[in-house]
């Protein structure tokens, strides 16, 4: 029996299957307003058959976009074109999901097939970026931040539950923190980006503030039935590897206290200088260690793209959920293939009755 294929419960949301996909940015919105191409590309991947639909990256403030096309959620025009979304996803049988984040320093940047770099300074597209200290994140993206005052990150964190009261709101059962990949909330924890001199920095316990008050604040409006949780950034590849997993192992254990109940374990990406160990599934076994460490139940991803692989961290205990990014794009019904390789019975009723009857028929 495939481990892949069993369903998972966590609160009151049960997923079919322990297949996930990850957020993934489009950069095809207007004014952080979703539209058609969302609307579609979110009902064809929950009709393929995952569990769990994470939304892209979706900005609580303007300046959190990465580029000028993210998803928004700080006004009720952005929740109500959401609807939709939450709607067709739900009646595909996938839980819907979304990731509320703040690109912090590396925001104001062009979409990635437009140059994936920072608008120049003059250009009126562009806005000023955020961060803990100023000090930019450096290659690409080599615009000077401003510095955070408390009051800016009071007001953001206050952007978090605003954005999260409107989440809740118009249905998605899964929340999910952005505190990965060098934007905002990662910036507060790593040193790279973090260099302040007040309680937000210095010590662990201060860089990990501004996760922990923002954890603590949602948490106060997120219903206690759904999953509250959050991607983070556990690993740099810089060379202080050991100390980011022992930190990230200690933040999880204090997240945890604050009521997060389940990890996605990804990379930092705080710094341009880091040396990643690519590989099919190189973050699984490092999720594991989270896992057991912090004993809270984890998801990853980064090349689990093939079925044997994708069952293999689950049946082996390394990840609770498997999330499938880039396969995805490539095929939206990779449940499918997935569940016709693992020799689950009946595969094609994965998919929706239509496509399934047909498939299972000739
Ligand atoms: C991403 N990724 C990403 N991660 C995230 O936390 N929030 C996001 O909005 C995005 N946006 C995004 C867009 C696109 C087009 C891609 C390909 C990736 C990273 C993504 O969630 C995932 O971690 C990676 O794609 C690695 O998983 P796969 O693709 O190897 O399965």
């Amino acid at each position: 029996m495939s481990a892949l294929f069993q369903p998972f419960q966590l609160k009151d949301v049960t997923l079919r299957n322990r297949i996930a996909v990850p957020p993934m940015c489009q950069y095809m919105a207007e004014q952080g307003v979703p539209n058609d191409w969302h609307l579609n590309h979110y009902a064809s991947l929950a009709r393929g058959g995952a569990g769990l639909i994470i939304v892209e990256a979706t900005a609580v403030s303007p300046e959190g976009r990465i580029t000028p096309n993210c998803t928004g959620l700080w006004n009720d025009e952005q929740a109500q074109a959401f609807v939709p979304i939450v709607e067709a996803i739900q009646t595909a049988g996938a839980v819907p999901g979304i990731q509320l984040g703040h690109a912090g320093r590396k925001a104001s940047a062009n979409r990635p097939w437009d140059g994936d770099d920072h608008i120049a300074e003059e250009d009126a597209k562009g806005w000023q970026t955020l961060s803990p200290s100023a000090i930019p994140f450096g290659a690409n993206l080599s615009r000077m931040p401003k510095a955070m005052t408390l009051e800016d990150i009071q007001r953001v964190q206050n952007d978090f539950v605003a954005a999260a009261e409107r989440a809740r709101d118009i249905g998605f059962q899964w929340l999910e923190l952005h505190f990965a990949h060098g934007y905002l909330g990662q910036s507060f924890l790593s040193p790279h980006a973090n260099q302040r001199d007040d309680n937000y920095g210095g010590s662990f316990e201060n860089r990990a503030r501004f996760l922990v008050e923002t954890v603590r604040a949602v948490k106060q409006v997120w219903p206690d039935n759904l999953p509250l949780t959050a991607r983070l950034g556990v690993i740099e590849f810089d060379g202080n590897d050991e100390q980011q997993l022992e930190e990230a192992i200690a933040l999880t254990n204090l997240l945890k206290a604050e009521g997060l109940d389940f990890l996605n374990v990804s990379i930092s990406f705080s710094t341009p200088t880091a040396s990643i160990p690519w590989g099919p599934g190189f973050m699984a076994p490092i999720a594991e260690r989270i896992r057991h460490a912090a004993a809270i139940p984890v998801a990853s991803a980064w090349g689990i793209d093939a079925p044997q692989l994708a069952e293999h961290t689950v049946a082996q205990g390394q990840l609770d959920l498997v999330m499938i990014g880039r396969a995805h794009l490539a095929n939206p019904h990779w449940p499918y293939e997935a569940a016709k390789a693992l020799r689950v019975e009946k595969p094609s009723w994965v998919l929706p009755a239509s496509y399934a009857h047909w498939l299972e028929r000739y």
